[in-house]
């Protein structure tokens, strides 16, 4: 077993529906900590993929009218695209509908069976189709609903195989108290620890009936039972490394023997080191019935589930008829990658719940990306070195050193120790908190040592090479320590510095004074380009006629800057208004009340190119949208 491997898993996104921020979430963590780890020269695999069977998907596929495998195609096809888009770093997309992970559940299952921890038995329970789970009827919230989706469960009797989960109860309570660290957070841990101490383990079914669920794995030897969803999904984790293996036995019938299975090299190189990164509500899965699981074929337990906590947008849930279900690819499409990475990380607590606002997330842009930090701090750098040193970096002649420049040196190495040192411990909100230290530590050491006046003194000249040389270093590691989380600006940092591949690990990188005198930089573009607001407003106002086309994001913040633009069109003598609608991306209800008052001050207004929402909300006031768009209040 070496240290020197990672494997970290997302969990696999159902194919019922696209991604939104908080779906994608758990991707963008892995990614930057796959990146992390390559650069740390470890020997990292980063899994993601599509979780296809079941009842939820199969319901889906038949109200779209089209079978289950071309439906789930279709959003695959959407979920590669997207992760292509967004630049994530995955070795692997695992499709349950893949043969060979069908081909291992199956497998899974016999070594299950042979060790007689599964049987048949008659199942009685209720059933909520969208968790996929079992639940009980003190599950249910006081209308009788689940407490999730509130909808009613359906009732299943039907004869399956079951699972001896209840032989696991002490098991768990010793694995959790013996291996603290493989469940995090703590409050986590503790959760299911006070729930097994509490409860304890009760066999749980595992099958369906073909008859009423055709969409799944055939149980070994018995195709008339359906394995239920989630084992079907958790066996993803151990499936993906056994790919080779099974396609060397093409010929084989099925079932496969486990056992040989798991004696290849992929699988003992990496299985020790996985970290399954989960969001809160696929807990109880992701514990107590996969360790079960995998102790029951004589596995070890995953080193570490980390599960993570939900994001809301402006304080509501993230639901699509909230209009809340904001897609990655506008903001990645407006702002760009890095601009969500960056706010991700930031602004979570990893283990605790966030809230995502777009108007937080342009504030961020522009004062940590963009021209009040990290963007602007290499402008100032690269602008000083080519304007006194033409773009080349001086050398720091020891002989000109004063104490103010060990102190900033050590401010930095000291804020990229703890950056490592978070990141390892998945406080990403805490290890950026570091380097914008760091960064901070570099403007008021400019500020302090003004490099303009020291440039204006001949007689200055080496203290001037040495306060330049200590912030363009500064700046090359800021842009190596960054790579995992914001790739596309660190690597635009780095090129300016003439960088453009990173050799050896990321602690021999982040060493002091690696960046060559005499080498060449550029200025060249901003990192980051301003980004004004997260709403766009364009009007033209002529005598008692105005038009204004909006697009973008209406949120709480921007709709007032909305409202008051419209206060101030009326002002202007504008009796009509002509709105044109042009791709509002999110549009927050909440938002509403301001624009529906500042819509009041004109005469007439019309709305062109009909926005669904903001047709509707103007609609529910006292509004009435003729045919031709106009509206009438
Ligand atoms: N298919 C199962 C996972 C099987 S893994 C063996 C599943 N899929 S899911 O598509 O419904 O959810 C995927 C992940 O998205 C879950 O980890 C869930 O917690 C996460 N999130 C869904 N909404 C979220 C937020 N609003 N915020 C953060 N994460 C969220 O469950």
């Amino acid at each position: 077993m070496s240290d020197n491997v990672y494997y970290v898993t997302t969990p696999i996104y159902y194919v019922n529906a696209k991604l939104h921020i908080g779906g994608a979430y758990t991707t963008f963590v892995a990614d930057t900590l796959a990146r992390y780890y390559r650069l740390q020269g470890r020997d990292t695999y980063f899994l993601t993929g599509s979780d296809e069977h079941g009842q939820k998907i199969a319901d889906a596929a038949a109200e779209k009218g089209i079978e289950p495998k071309a439906f789930a195609d279709e959003i695959v096809g959407y979920f590669k695209e997207l992760w292509t888009k967004l630049d994530m770093t995955h070795n692997h997309f695992i499709r349950s509908t893949d043969n060979y992970h069908e081909r291992v559940v199956k497998a899974f299952f016999k070594k299950l069976k042979e060790k007689g921890l599964v049987y048949k038995g008659v199942y009685k329970s209720l059933y909520c189709t969208a968790c996929e789970k079992p639940l009980t009827q003190s599950d249910l919230d006081d209308d009788e609903n689940c407490p999730i989706h509130k909808t009613k469960p359906d009732y299943i009797e039907e004869e399956n195989y079951f699972f001896k989960l209840s032989g696991f109860t002490e098991p768990m309570i010793n694995y959790l108290t013996e291996n603290p660290d493989s469940l995090q957070p703590a409050s986590r841990r503790a959760e299911i620890l006070g729930k097994l101490r509490a409860e304890g383990l009760q066999d749980v079914s595992v099958s369906r009936d073909r008859k009423k669920l055709t969409w799944g794995v055939s149980m070994p030897e018995d195709d008339t039972q359906v394995v239920w969803v989630w084992f079907d999904a958790l066996i993803n984790y151990v499936s993906a490394l056994l790919i080779d293996e099974v396609e060397k036995r093409k010929n084989e019938p099925d079932p496969l023997n486990i056992d040989e299975l798991l004696e290849s090299e992929k699988f003992k190189k990496y299985w020790h080191s996985v970290v399954h990164l989960i969001g809160k509500d696929i807990l109880w899965h992701h514990t107590v019935i996969w360790w079960p699981m995998l102790l029951g074929i004589g596995l070890t337990p995953p080193k570490v589930v980390w599960a993570h906590g939900w994001w809301s947008v402006e304080g509501q849930k993230i639901s699509k008829s909230l209009g809340t279900a904001i897609d990655p690819t506008f903001i990645s499409d407006k702002f760009g990658n890095d601009a969500l990475r960056y706010y991700l990380l930031r602004e979570m607590t990893f283990g605790q719940d966030g809230d995502f606002s777009i108007t937080n997330l342009v504030q961020r842009i522009n004062s940590d990306l963009g021209k009040g930090g990290l963007g602007n701090f290499a402008h100032r750098v690269l602008n000083m070195i080519e304007k006194y040193f033409g773009g080349v970096v001086p050398e720091a002649d020891n002989a000109a050193l004063q104490p103010a420049d060990a102190n900033f040196m050590q401010t930095v190495a000291n804020a990229v120790e703890e950056y490592q040192r978070f990141t390892e411990r998945y406080k990403f909100h805490l290890a950026l908190d570091e380097l914008w230290k760091a960064l901070k530590a570099g403007s008021q050491y400019i500020d302090e040592q003004q490099p303009w006046k020291l440039a204006k003194d001949e007689s200055q000249r080496r203290r001037l090479e040495v306060v330049l040389y200590y912030l363009v270093e500064t700046l090359r590691i800021l842009g190596v320590a960054l790579l995992p989380i914001i790739p596309d600006g660190a690597g635009k940092i780095l090129d300016k510095l003439g960088i453009s591949a990173i050799e050896g690990t990321l602690k021999d990188n982040l060493k002091w004074g690696l960046l060559k005198p005499g080498s060449k930089v550029t200025k060249g573009e901003a990192v980051y380009p301003v980004v004004s607001s997260a709403l766009e407003i364009e009007e033209k106002t002529e005598g008692e006629k105005s038009a204004v086309k909006i697009g973008g994001f209406l949120d709480g913040s921007t709709s007032i800057e909305l409202a008051e633009k419209f206060s101030e069109i009326a002002k202007k003598g504008a009796k009509e208004c002509e709105i044109n609608v042009e791709e509002i991306v999110y549009f927050s209800k909440p938002a509403l009340p301001a624009i529906k008052r500042a819509l009041n001050k004109f005469e007439t207004v019309k709305l062109i190119n009909h926005s669904e929402d903001f047709a509707e909300v103007l609609k529910s006031g006292d509004y009435s949208i003729l045919d031709s768009g106009q509206i009438i209040h």
